[in-house]
């Protein structure tokens, strides 16, 4: 296990690239399984979460190839239908090949993902979604069994806003018998990212970008070439980053209205920010303005962003409070920052940050991803030496971090190997 070694203090400057959205990756893989070809996915980003999902895939048959940032999948071989435990359990994402496989293929065995760092995360709702399109569908020790001769379009209404769900019954849905219609459907821009995909495949497809998906289900796609979109949650770090530790950075690569309820917020705590149609400049300004905010469903404020929101907070003038609505439980990064000098009390699923005047480096332990960020954000701006322990958290979902820090005058080491 790895950890990245943090000198803080040092002030940021100079231009960085934002990578392909991971969540965004996370999907169209599997949407791959949907038609039998070529496909070349542009702007995939390198990372630990990306390499698992090849992994899984590649047990069904499927091949990749990397040149540079595009992706060349192959899925002519396809002839394996599980996605076993070992991989399921690394990584939630993997349960989205039980849409494409079960629409394609007539089958798919796929194993239940367990909870995760931040509580129990159900998948009812996909499994829900699946029966309603006409799948039998058994748990049988740990594993979904599912099975259809051809599904059948259906009308289903979430109760609640699910990005998995979402895009898993699409991907059901679109080689489905007749008419499906999903209502207070997801709207995230990764989910509308999938949905270009499958319009490119060939999928008939209504409501793009709304919450009211109508899918007219085709008898077969065919393979196509897409472009991910930019990561909206590595950018909204990075702009935190520079909003923290003074000096003045450009990310470039970005989509900003993909990432807007942070851009707004950041704003208000009075950060100042420059758009271009594909960049923001952020430039760190002398005190950071307490402001709350409240998680929701795109495009509010996203749970992605909510642990390096905390990082930011501990440093303002004042008081705030930071309440996740999505995940109750997911503050295990709290302690862990608190071990720096930040002065935070949790209340439900509220965290009351007191802004201090300095934090103040020592050991800490990453729990999961946006948490390894948050600390990370913290370690940045930190006095003295921070030792960020555990980091292949990290390695999910932000491509090459330390580099990208480090070339804006970061001081960050990843020291390799040794169990921490
Ligand atoms: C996706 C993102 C994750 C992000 C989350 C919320 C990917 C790979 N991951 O996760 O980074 O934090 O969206 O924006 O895209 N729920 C149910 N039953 C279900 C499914 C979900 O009750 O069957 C609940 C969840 O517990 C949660 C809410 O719905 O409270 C939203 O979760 P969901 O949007 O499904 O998250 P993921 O797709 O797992």
């Amino acid at each position: 296990m790895d950890k990245f070694v943090v000198k803080g203090g040092k002030k940021l400057n100079g231009t960085v690239s934002i990578s392909g959205a991971k969540n965004a990756t996370l999907a169209l893989m599997p949407a791959t399984l949907l038609a039998s070809g070529k496909y070349e996915l542009y702007n995939t980003p390198e990372l630990r979460d990306v390499v698992t999902m090849s992994k899984l895939l590649q047990t069904m048959g499927v091949t990749f190839e990397r040149k540079g940032k595009t992706l060349e999948v192959n899925t002519f071989r396809v002839n394996k239908f599980e996605a076993p435990y070992e991989h399921v359990k690394k990584m939630r994402a993997s349960i989205y090949v039980l849409g494409p496989l079960l629409a394609r293929y007539g089958q798919a065995k796929v194993s239940l993902p367990g909870g995760c760092a931040w509580g129990p995360r159900p998948v009812d709702l996909h499994i829900e979604g699946m029966k309603k399109l006409g799948a039998k569908i058994e748990l049988v020790r740990g594993y979904i069994h599912a099975k259809a001769k051809r599904l059948k379009g259906a009308r289903i209404a979430f109760n609640i806003s699910s990005v998995g769900a979402t895009g898993n019954i699409l991907m059901a849905a679109v080689l489905a018998k007749g008419m499906t219609r999903l209502e207070n459907a997801a709207m995230e821009p990764e989910i509308t990212n999938l949905v270009e995909m499958l319009i490119a495949m060939g999928a008939k497809i209504e409501g793009i970008g709304t919450t009211t998906l109508e899918i007219e289900g085709v008898e077969e796609l065919h393979p196509a070439n897409v472009e991910t979109i930019p990561d909206r949650i590595e950018a909204g770090t990075m702009l935190i980053a520079g909003a923290m530790c003074g000096g003045t950075i450009r990310i470039e690569n970005v989509i900003p209205e993909h990432f807007s309820s942070v851009t707004a917020r950041l704003e208000d705590a009075g950060v100042k920010l420059a758009f271009s149609k594909t960049s923001i400049e952020v430039t760190a300004p002398k005190s950071i303005k307490p402001v709350d905010i409240t998680t929701a469903v795109y495009p509010g404020f996203p749970t992605d962003m909510q642990a390096q929101w905390i990082s930011l907070m501990t440093i303002a003038k004042g008081t705030s409070t930071v309440t996740d609505t999505i995940y109750h439980d997911r503050f295990a990064h709290v302690p862990e920052i608190a071990r720096l000098g930040a002065n935070i009390e949790m209340k439900d699923n509220a965290a009351i940050i007191r802004g201090v005047k300095k934090l103040s480096g020592t050991k800490v332990m990453s729990t999961d991803l946006r948490a390894s960020a948050a600390l990370i954000l913290a370690a940045l701006k930190a006095e003295g030496e921070t030792e960020v322990l555990r980091v292949y958290h990290l390695d999910r979902g932000y491509e090459t971090i330390e580099k990208k820090l480090s070339s804006l005058g970061a001081s960050i080491t990843r020291v390799a190997g040794e169990e921490f």
